[in-house]
């Protein structure tokens, strides 16, 4: 039962309770009008602390879209937080006001912190580099629809992997289907943490390997999950400018690629897939886009009680 629920971590849910909220986004997609009105009266509180547009607008869009409303705020500096304000006493006053909230935090573990303050179901909307959990169920869905299936595949995933956070859920949540397999493109510098590295993937006997060059895996995934090298998390400049462009998925290498594979991207792009790729019929982002905020309405829907 998802009724009342948290969403801090992508394993928070087992495989049969984030089917049964796949099920319901196809559903939603197949007959948006069926739910147009399941939230009338809700009330979400969107809680940024950290910079957001589709994360939250995609969360906005959803509840709109059932029939809910929004109050929130998009920065800290319009936020008590601003005057001091501990993030206990945020959730517990916003569990007066909103019936469910969202939240977005540069603190590793804030979210799930305030979650054991919280009377109302909080989602995790990102806490630094640690989770992205809605991002995960947007990607999940997305190659449920596409590749029909969650198990049996060779996923490649590019760029920054130290710092991604949609990257460490991923990872996590592909691993408790069968037989799935990584290969990890970044630089050194990038690499994936120690922790997912030995707790995630050693540990389940999950098969990855490491390498430094898109050419060296792009012909045998099935998926290719680009992201961009996460500038804010960087503490210096020079490191940044230096790692960039280390990917930038053309034409060229998209050639060498198998015809059903896809690329994914949780967005924002920087410089890391050329425009040119747009047009390629592998390319998925824009669509992954549109299944986030299919998954945030069902996500709402069961953990608001409103459909079972
Ligand atoms: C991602 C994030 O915020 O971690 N974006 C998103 O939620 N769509 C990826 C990123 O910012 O690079």
């Amino acid at each position: 039962m998802l009724t009342g629920r948290h969403l801090i971590e992508p394993m928070d849910f087992t495989n049969d309770e984030l089917n049964e909220i796949f099920d319901l986004a196809d559903e939603m997609i197949k007959n948006p009008q069926e739910y147009a009105h399941i939230c009338d009266g809700k009330l979400l509180a969107t809680l940024f602390f950290e910079p957001s547009t589709r994360t939250r607008l995609s969360f906005e869009a959803a509840i709109l879209r059932l029939g809910g409303r929004v109050i929130g705020f998009s920065e800290p500096s319009s936020s008590s937080a601003a005057k001091g304000e501990s993030i206990a006493d945020t959730i517990r006053t916003i569990g007066c006001y909103a019936d469910i909230a969202v939240m977005r935090h540069p603190k590793e573990g804030a979210p799930k912190l305030a979650s054991t303050y919280s009377n109302i179901p909080l989602i995790n909307a990102g806490d630094g580099g640690h989770h992205h959990p809605t991002q995960t169920l947007t990607d999940l869905l997305t190659i449920r629809s596409i590749k029909k299936r969650l198990s049996n595949l060779t996923i490649g995933l590019c760029g920054d992997l130290k710092f991604g956070r949609t990257v460490h859920s991923l990872i996590k949540a592909m691993s408790r289907y069968e037989n799935n397999r990584f290969i990890l493109i970044s630089p050194s510098e990038l690499s994936i943490p120690e922790y997912i590295r030995k707790e995630v993937l050693e540990k389940n006997n999950i098969s990855f390997i490491e390498v430094e060059k898109i050419e060296d895996a792009v012909k045998e995934v099935d998926i290719l999950y680009m992201t961009r090298v996460q500038r804010e998390r960087f503490f210096n400049e020079e490191d940044y400018v230096r790692l960039k462009d280390s990917y930038i998925l053309n034409a060229e290498k998209m050639f060498r690629a198998k015809s059903d594979m896809i690329v994914m991207h949780p967005l924002p792009r920087v410089n890391e897939i050329s425009y040119e790729i747009d047009k390629d019929p592998r390319a998925c982002y824009f669509k992954q886009a549109k299944f986030g905020m299919f998954v945030r309405m069902s996500l709402m829907a069961k953990l608001l009680g409103v459909i079972k």
